[in-house]
């Protein structure tokens, strides 16, 4: 998509016109001096979030997003119209690539970079994608971040820059990605961490596999709990026993927050993990308690790109953004499947 914005607001730097809700230009309801940041991928599943939670605490917030087609637009498209419902929101449509985005930048405090292409399968088809979701778009916002003065860009990294690497997985050990996914993330984060210093603070936050209610419709936990509530076969890719660390999304945006302000935190690489590990076959498990059902479980090979183990040490996380995950595993599965019953639930009311 290319950059296109629409006039129907008056938020904004120097002019220029996003999606706007009319009533954004209203003092923090903390009292405070409203600060003003970017939340690129604002329509994706942890952008959305990472918004309402900014929003929530005065924020002035001018999210990006191209709508991509990495899966689905229409949940895209509702997650943003849910964010236009709240004051001091107001969203700029466009692919980073090639947009304009010095106007949108201007003026803002922070930039936390969550757009981009995510999913480590189909990155083998369409790399090309990934390199521009991921990497010419990085490259493009880092320039207007130091032409704009901006004090500090939170880039979201992920475990795939690690590859098959030593668990548990430290910030000072090797990076050995094994898909073109994890090598753009890879690629993007050392741009970010090289432009630190450079009239620029930067930090790169490495999320371990996130879920949570909105999680994208490509990732394992949520095509698992699709099948069980609609009684479907499951396709399991391999036996079940990879290992993830899996990262509840309000924990994942408490991090990412605390990383803004964070003293000692610019050109580093930060992990953020659950602090528990898991294997695919205890989630069938759970997921089974958790609705009742009983699964029909279709184990096919393994996938091209998959990671057998995650988990990531957490020393720096708790050092430098006093950060510690407050959500265990079984309860933050039971708030996904509450909210993937209700989604599929709404899908079939409009489709009826
Ligand atoms: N979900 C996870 O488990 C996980 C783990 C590690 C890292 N990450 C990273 O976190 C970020 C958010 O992930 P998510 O799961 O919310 O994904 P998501 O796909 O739901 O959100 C990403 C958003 O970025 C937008 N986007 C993509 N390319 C763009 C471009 N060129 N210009 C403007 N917008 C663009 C997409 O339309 C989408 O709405 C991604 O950068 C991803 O690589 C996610």
């Amino acid at each position: 998509m290319t950059s296109s914005t629409i006039p129907l607001g008056a938020e904004g730097p120097t002019g220029h016109k996003g999606l706007a809700n009319p009533t954004s230009l209203r003092p923090a309801p903390n009292g405070k001096p409203q600060r003003t940041c970017v939340v690129t991928g604002a329509a994706g599943f942890i952008g959305s979030h990472l918004c309402e939670r900014l929003v929530g605490e005065g924020w002035r917030v001018r999210g990006i997003d191209a709508f991509t087609d990495s899966y689905d637009p229409a949940e895209k498209l509702s997650r943003a119209a849910a964010l236009m419902r709240l004051d001091g929101f107001s969203l700029h449509c466009g692919d980073m690539a090639s947009m304009p985005l010095d106007e949108i930048l201007s003026g803002s405090e922070v930039v936390f970079h969550l757009g981009g292409r995510p999913g480590v399968r189909p990155s083998f088809d369409i790399e090309a994608r990934y390199v521009s979701d991921n990497v010419v778009s990085t490259a493009r916002l880092l320039e207007a971040a130091t032409r704009c003065e901006v004090r500090r860009v939170v880039y979201a990294s992920s475990s795939s820059v690690y590859g098959n690497g030593a668990r548990p997985f430290s910030e000072e050990g090797e990076c050995g990605p094994i898909s073109p996914y994890g090598r753009t993330k890879l690629e993007a984060e050392r741009a970010c961490l090289g432009a630190a210093g450079q009239g620029l603070e930067a930090v790169a936050l490495r999320y371990f596999t996130v879920y949570g209610p909105r999680q994208r419709p490509d990732m394992g936990i949520r095509i698992f709990a699709e099948a069980a509530l609609q009684d479907r076969p499951l396709r399991l890719l391999g036996d079940g026993s990879q290992i993830r660390d899996f990262t509840y999304v309000a924990d994942i945006v408490e991090a990412t927050v605390a990383a803004a302000d964070a003293p000692g935190a610019s050109g580093l690489a930060i992990n953020v993990g659950g602090g528990s590990t898991v294997s695919l076959i205890e989630v069938l498990s759970l997921i089974s308690d958790l609705t009742g059902k009983a699964l029909d479980v279709r184990k096919e090979a393994f996938a091209r790109g998959d990671v057998f183990a995650t988990e990531a040490n957490l020393d720096r996380a708790r050092s430098i953004l006093g950060f510690s995950a407050k959500v265990p595993f079984e309860e933050g599965l039971a708030q996904e499947i509450s909210w993937v019953a209700d989604h599929l639930e709404s899908k079939e009311r409009v489709a009826a």
